[in-house]
């Protein structure tokens, strides 16, 4: 059974290996984090959770360990921008449309938020197939990082 946890201290060990060994399968489809983030890694997860404005999620599987992350972030006037990814070796089971089906309730009843979006790049087919099944509509164009991305939103409120 998978757990959708909000991110604390506890989880700090877990996601840093979910990063360590899928890093090499995320960058093929996002921006790599850099090697900085792995040497400073506890740091920036304890910045993480000062963080006022975003709420950071963990999907944890049975053995405890982290199956996917789905975050809330800049969350202002009833609006945040969502992020995600999930591991490697459980792609394709619909673990990522789960995780996002669970942060969008949490959204709607706990942060009581009316609209989320998330920008995909362009070339990321999984992403947007994933926001797609979920109830987002793409907007238009738009560019993250120097890459042509497609805005997605989902109305929260309807
Ligand atoms: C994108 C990501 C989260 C998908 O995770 P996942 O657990 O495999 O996703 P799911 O199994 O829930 O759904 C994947 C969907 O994408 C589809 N898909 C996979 N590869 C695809 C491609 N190249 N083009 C189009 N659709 C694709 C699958 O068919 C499935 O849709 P379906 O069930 O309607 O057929 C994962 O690949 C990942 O972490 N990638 C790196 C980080 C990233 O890109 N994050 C998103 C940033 S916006």
């Amino acid at each position: 059974m998978l757990t959708l946890q909000r991110l604390t201290e506890e989880h700090g060990p877990a996601v840093l290996r979910f990063e360590i060994e899928n890093r090499a399968y995320f960058a093929r489809s996002v921006r790599d984090r850099g090697d900085d983030y792995f040497v400073h890694f506890a740091e920036r997860h304890a910045a993480l959770l000062a963080e006022s404005d975003c709420c950071f999620h963990v999907l944890i599987d049975d053995d405890g360990r982290v199956a996917g992350r789905f975050n809330l972030v800049d969350v202002a006037e009833g609006a945040a921008e969502l992020g995600f990814r999930t591991a490697e070796a459980v792609a394709g089971r619909g673990l990522a449309k789960e995780g996002v089906r669970r942060v969008i309730a949490l959204a709607r009843a706990e942060y009581r938020l009316d609209r989320l979006t998330a920008d995909a790049e362009v070339r990321n087919g999984a992403s947007r197939a994933v926001l797609r099944a979920t109830g987002f509509v793409e907007t238009g164009p738009v560019e993250r990082g120097g890459q042509p991305c497609v805005r997605h939103v989902l109305e929260l409120s309807r």
